[in-house]
């Protein structure tokens, strides 16, 4: 007979975990699976880091990444910025406790959110290595250096070796540790890439990277504009869950849930509380707010459904801005076409606010370059952060896919030369998991990435037929010329004129009747110039 046990035997073996531990155990939760992803990882979470510091503190960012083997899939890495740095006492929380930064609950555009990056490197390197990684950092009042690890028991850093650095020996943050079980690969999923396309997105920052060969690549600043500041902003009624709103008023001042709605959320007035005093009249607005019951909750929550609102601030958006993506797409990939729309900001679940920008490179450097094979690839972003990773379960690859593209001149997507380049701004933007590497698949945001693809789709679809006619037309001149010289002999013998002559007219005829193959007007811009104007294409 099999062992039997009651529940006091059970229960004996009931632990806490911290969410250290549990991460630990679950590390492909926060990307660390595979070992390409897990540098690409690394390298994504401090670069994200120091581009919101230098934006926060209004700095134009100079990112500096280097790469060097150590040992078998064991690497040193060092990444620094130029922003304005942490402060001592909270260097040890911000890079090694997890759920601890100044992001989290902001409202307001940033990459990072939760609090959770940099102390899973922190975490990595203790795993792979046993080792604490090493921070510098100078923040204008001091400068020190220092050993930060992690108790993973307890989810608190362990700080050692600090010491004192002479002030204005170091501006902003330098991070260096030893990671194992990771690679460096030139793929579509490693660092390289990963920064290229961070430059892409980001043509205000300079990024240099040290691969572990010793080669130094640079993606210099393409405009010393720094990206407009997003504004934080309070939330929108419509973007609420029943949950958003019990967890809010936990942290309310106000004595009344009148007062907790109007301060809290945006578009909410006294005249709008009339409104929902008719809908929900079970419910007592002059009740303490942090008493609020789950049923009243949801009740409000489907009251605000009912009531027609102004729609969400639209200002705390940052985008990459048609012009600035522009040049950095000529910059980076150097294509024979390309066409960028910035759209205008729409909202889903009816209260976020979210902005789509698409451009479309062609020719020339865009699209996927194998040793052997041209193809199509689609380079995502959400919030100006490049997404190598779960492609299938992105919202913009499913768009992306969902265009017919044979209407826009493009056979075969995989096979042609082509970049489809997608930003998906927003404050909440809703990731399919923790990881934050691709965008859920929520139905507005299908749709509005589809037609800002289709809108600079129908750019790419005149340069492409122009292209082509005009190919048709060269190779009709070539063949009729290769007559020419034949043909004004025999015309010689018959009509006795001298063949000379007689070729060179026949040469000037052709000439312009193929007038268009000689002419240089394949520039992408002549073609841009009335490339937004919509012809009934639509899917
Ligand atoms: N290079 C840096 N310069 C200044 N502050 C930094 C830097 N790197 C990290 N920090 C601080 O450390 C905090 C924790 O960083 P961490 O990456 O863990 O979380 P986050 O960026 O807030 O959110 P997410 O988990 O989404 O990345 C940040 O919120 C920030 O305050
Ligand atoms: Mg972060």
């Amino acid at each position: 007979m099999a062992e039997t046990k009651d529940a006091d035997a059970i229960f004996k073996n009931f632990k806490e975990h911290s969410i250290a531990e549990f991460f630990k155990k679950n590390r492909q939760m926060l990307g660390y699976a595979g070992k390409v992803r897990s540098l690409t990882t690394i390298i994504h979470e401090y670069v994200t880091n120091s581009l919101d510091a230098c934006e926060e503190a209004g700095i134009l960012p100079d990112i500096s990444v280097e790469i060097k083997e150590v040992g078998e899939e064991k690497y040193q890495i060092t990444v620094s910025d130029n922003g304005p740095g942490i402060p001592k006492a909270m260097a040890g929380k911000a890079l090694a406790t997890i759920l601890a930064g100044t992001k989290f609950n902001r409202h307001m555009q940033q990459r990072g959110q939760q609090g959770i990056g940099a102390a899973s490197c922190t975490l990595y390197a203790l795993i792979t290595t046993n080792k604490p990684i090493h921070i510098k950092s100078g923040t204008g009042k001091d400068a020190y250096e220092c050993d930060i690890g992690v108790d993973v028991k307890s989810n608190k850093p362990i700080v050692t070796n600090m010491s004192t650095l002479e002030k204005g020996s170091i501006v902003g943050v330098s991070i260096n540790g030893e990671f194992g079980e990771i690679k460096y690969e030139n793929s579509d999923h490693g660092v390289y890439e990963y920064l290229k396309r961070t430059a892409l997105s980001n043509p205000h920052i300079s990024i240099k990277l040290k691969e572990p060969t010793g080669n130094e690549v640079s993606f210099p600043r393409h405009t010393q504009v720094l990206p407009k500041r997003p504004k934080q902003i309070k939330p929108h009624p419509l973007g609420l869950t029943t949950n958003d709103l019990v967890d809010f008023a936990q942290y309310s001042t106000s004595n009344k849930l009148s007062s907790f709605l109007i301060d809290t959320f945006s578009r909410v007035t006294y005249n709008k509380i009339d409104e929902l005093k008719t809908i929900a009249p079970n419910i007592n607005f002059d009740s303490d707010p942090k008493k609020i019951s789950w049923a009243d909750a949801e009740e409000l929550i489907r009251s605000f459904k009912k009531i027609k609102w102004i729609s969400p601030e639209m200002d705390a958006l940052s985008i990459i801005g048609e012009e600035q993506l522009k040049v950095a797409v000529k910059n980076i990939l150097d294509p024979e076409f390309s066409q960028i729309i910035e759209r205008k900001p729409k909202v889903f679940r009816g209260g976020v606010p979210f902005v789509v920008e698409a451009g479309i490179a062609f020719g020339g450097g865009a699209g996927k370059q194998g040793k052997e094979v041209v193809g199509g690839n689609i380079l995502r972003f959400a919030n100006k952060v490049p997404l190598l990773f779960d492609s299938t379960n992105c919202a913009i690859t499913e768009a992306v896919r969902n265009v017919q593209w044979k209407r826009y001149g493009i056979n075969n997507f995989d096979e042609e030369p082509i970049s489809v380049i997608v930003n998906v701004s927003s404050v909440y933007v809703p990731y399919s998991g923790v990881g934050k590497q691709a965008v859920s698949q929520e139905e507005e945001i299908i749709e509005e990435i589809k037609l800002a693809v289709q809108d600079a789709a129908r750019g790419l679809q005149k340069y492409v037929s122009h292209i082509r006619n005009r190919n048709m037309q060269e190779s009709k001149y070539k063949t009729i010329m290769r007559y020419i010289n034949q043909l004004s002999g025999d015309l010689s013998e018959l009509t006795g004129a001298k063949k000379e002559k007689i070729e060179s007219s026949l040469n000037a005829i052709i000439k312009n009747k193929y007038k268009s193959v000689f002419d240089d007007d394949t520039k992408s811009e002549e073609v841009q110039e009335d490339a937004n104007t919509p012809e009934g294409l639509e899917d």
